[in-house]
């Protein structure tokens, strides 16, 4: 895994939608893996900015999100649909028809995790994919446990999550359980990938992704496993480990 560490967030974000920025040049019908939260929105408005500044093209762009909430409507402001509307889609020349995004209204939960599967493949698999990480380690919505479901399936979101997801919501009651998500398998496919990690909260999560073990008591860790894994973060969330520096780990 390859450790970039950045000045702070915006430096985060900028090398991130650089490294987005560059691939879509160069394979305008790149297929991206994209992540919602708070992490990314700062890369989601710089790629617009060079949108709008006539620097990018996003008309042959396919994308496929990691994760949404089930069950939810995608008209719910509160819905990954909605975000990615919000922060990305309706912002850059994107064709609606090539976003995907994890059926949260499906009334077959299984079925729609196995089209999404389906989906991807025949999309010829994620050229990157970006991720978050969870306070817990989780990457998707692939929470830690005795075990890890390798393809796209339906999950219980744990109390961490849903705790730390309750900002987003106004009552505590409203804050979903359960989401849609990529599995370890599929998210392990993409060809390339991007983790941002970003302040204090995160530090524990980096430091067992970054430990050196594989264990899924820390799913983040798991991307130990891929040729090509870049993290770009911040000095705070590496706090809980030493190091400092531009480092190549593993
Ligand atoms: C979001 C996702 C999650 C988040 C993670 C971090 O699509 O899959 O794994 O990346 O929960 O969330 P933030 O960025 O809000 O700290």
């Amino acid at each position: 895994m390859r450790v970039f560490v950045c000045k702070d967030y915006e430096d985060i974000s900028g090398r991130a939608s650089e490294e987005i920025a560059a691939l879509i040049r160069e394979k305008p019908t790149c297929v991206l893996g994209l992540a919602t939260g708070s992490t990314p929105e700062g890369m989601y408005r710089k790629l617009c900015e060079c949108y709008q500044a006539g620097e990018l093209d996003f008309s042959g762009v396919r994308t496929v999100n990691l994760d949404e909430y089930y069950p939810i409507s995608p008209e719910n402001p509160q819905s990954y649909h909605s975000f990615m509307n919000r922060v990305l889609f309706e912002r850059v020349n994107i064709r609606r028809e090539q976003t995907y995004l994890p059926d949260g209204m499906a009334a077959d939960a299984n079925a729609a995790c196995l089209d999404y599967e389906r989906m991807i493949r025949e999309l010829g698999g994620i050229d990157l994919q970006v991720l978050g990480i969870g306070q817990n380690g989780h990457i998707g919505f692939n929470e830690p446990g005795e075990s890890l479901i390798p393809l796209t399936h339906k999950t219980a979101l744990s109390e961490n999550t849903v705790n730390a997801n309750a900002r987003f919501f106004q009552h505590m009651e409203d804050v979903p359980r359960y989401a849609l998500t990529m599995g370890m398998k599929t998210i392990l496919s993409a060809r390339r990938i991007l983790v941002l990690a970003n302040g204090k909260s995160k530090a524990s999560a980096v430091a067992a992704m970054l430990s050196g073990r594989v264990t899924t008591s820390c799913p983040a860790s798991f991307l130990n496993l891929h040729d090509d894994v870049t993290l770009f973060c911040d000095r705070d969330a590496l706090s809980a480990m030493e190091t400092s520096g531009d480092k190549e780990t593993l």
